[in-house]
């Protein structure tokens, strides 16, 4: 008998998303673009959220304009706007805002050997993670000021593998966005998707919440055959 299944390549890191995984960011962000859109006169709700999670900031209000056409100094003005009000939001985060399991499996990770990291699309990972108090908890923060395209591009996770001194197929990603999943897959590396299913049912391994995760079943999922 011939056997032909693949050797189990060890998982050696682990890189998670920010906003939504490790900590509610993602709830701050949908408030601050309501107050936006509401300020405009345009229509916008927690449903039409759903397809900014996980998107960049210029691409979300792309997507919350809906083809109303602004000029690109309005266009600007508007990005400033809803940041400045975000980062506004962020004064209030603090530590007890990590997610339930967040801190634990990030530690849980290091006492088992693997590499931890961040890879999100957000120019703001830095500072959120300084006022949750997680930085300690990670060995490379790749964020949106890296100069790489978006996600769906697998750039910033293969980036954030690079600095943790990995290779891709070493590397699970952690994600609650579509757009995440797409991002992971297209880099090469086992995904766990944190949320329902219309989101991130393509995932390898889904999940309620890190809470819910165990570490043993991330570390023994198969290398995704491409
Ligand atoms: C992602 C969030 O992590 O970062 C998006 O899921 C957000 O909602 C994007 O738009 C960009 O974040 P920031 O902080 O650079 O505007
Ligand atoms: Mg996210």
């Amino acid at each position: 008998v011939v056997d032909t299944s693949e050797p189990h390549v060890p998982v050696r890191g682990l890189i998670f998303d920010l906003d939504g995984v490790l900590t509610d960011t993602a709830e701050l962000h949908y408030r601050a673009w309501k107050r936006l859109a509401d300020a405009q006169g345009v229509a916008f709700d927690r449903s039409r959220n759903e397809a900014l999670r996980g998107v960049s900031r210029a691409e979300s209000l792309r997507r919350i304009l809906d083809g109303i056409d602004v000029d690109d100094e309005r266009f600007t003005a508007m990005l400033a706007t809803k940041n400045a009000d975000y980062v506004r939001s962020l004064d209030q985060l603090t530590p007890d805002d990590v997610l339930p399991g967040a801190r634990e499996i990030l530690a849980e990770a290091r006492a088992r050997g693997l590499r931890t990291a961040v890879g999100s699309s957000s120019r703001n990972a830095a500072l959120v993670l300084e006022r949750i108090g997680l930085l300690d908890a990670l060995d490379a923060v790749v964020d949106g000021t890296a100069d790489v395209p978006a996600k769906p591009a697998p750039d910033l996770f293969l980036l954030a593998a690079e600095r943790i001194g990995l290779a891709a197929d070493g590397c699970v990603v952690v994600e609650d966005a579509t757009s995440g999943i797409d991002a992971a897959i297209a880099a090469g590396m086992r995904t766990v998707g944190i949320g329902p299913a219309e989101r991130v049912g393509h995932a390898d391994l889904v999940t309620t919440g890190l809470d819910t995760l165990e570490l043993d079943a991330v570390l023994a999922l198969p290398v995704r055959r491409r």
